[in-house]
């Protein structure tokens, strides 16, 4: 999650999306080369929810442009599926509704080692916000998370959950490096979103396997 970077260039008018929910600006800070949205414990910057819309028409979302205000994500006009060519639009979005391919399960990030290690430095209450960018419905709404069981190339050390050699019995199994970092995360990230797929990936192996 933290690998993704949270900075997006941005302009300047606050954007009211119709009858939609309201969006919250982004708190801009220029940088020599850009500019980030920063976010307190009392203030981020949040992107309209998708909510309900008719199957004839299409959400769309924005980013970085000269419409993009002071928004990270900003969401524009719907748009409108038609059944008969316009000749007067310059770009042309064709669907077959008949070929279908694979079905997307949606998009997510990874509770490492690294992102928690850094993300516990920061206080409780821009934990929360710093989540909710990702997995709430106010961010980017996350709906998978990637989770290496035992330790990864984003972890400060190499460890299994049993080292001990030919333990088949998993008497010395445990959970334990997980439990202050990866774990307090997966579950806010549950908690605030709108339903998130865990997987579980075994990047080791115990030793005695
Ligand atoms: C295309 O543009 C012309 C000129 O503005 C307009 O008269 C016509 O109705 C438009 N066609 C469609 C399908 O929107
Ligand atoms: C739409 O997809 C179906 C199934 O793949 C195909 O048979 C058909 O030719 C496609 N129609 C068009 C207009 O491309």
């Amino acid at each position: 999650m933290l690998n993704h970077l949270v900075s997006y260039a941005a302009i300047c008018s606050i954007l009211w999306i119709g009858s939609m929910h309201a969006q919250y600006a982004c708190d801009i800070v220029k940088f020599k080369y850009g500019s980030v949205c920063r976010c307190t414990e009392d203030y981020c910057d949040t992107i309209a929810p998708l909510g309900t819309i008719p199957t004839s028409q299409a959400a769309l979302y924005e980013s970085t442009s000269e419409l993009a205000g002071t928004h990270r994500l900003t969401r524009l006009t719907n748009l409108e599926f038609q059944s008969q060519m316009n000749p007067n639009i310059s770009s042309l979005l064709r669907i077959n509704y008949t070929a279908k391919y694979q079905t997307i399960l949606g998009f997510g990030g990874a509770f490492t080692d690294a992102s928690g290690i850094v993300a516990r430095q920061i206080s409780d209450k821009l934990q929360s916000k710093l989540l909710s960018q990702y997995f709430g419905e106010g961010g980017i709404s996350y709906n998978i998370g990637r989770i290496p069981m035992v330790g990864c190339d984003f972890s400060t050390y190499s460890y299994t959950y049993d080292a001990v050699p030919n333990d088949f019995e998993l008497n010395d199994f445990s959970i334990s490096m997980d439990l202050p970092i990866k774990i307090p995360f997966i579950k806010s990230a549950i908690a605030m979103s709108r339903g998130v797929s865990h997987t579980a990936e075994p990047p080791q192996q115990p030793i005695f396997q």
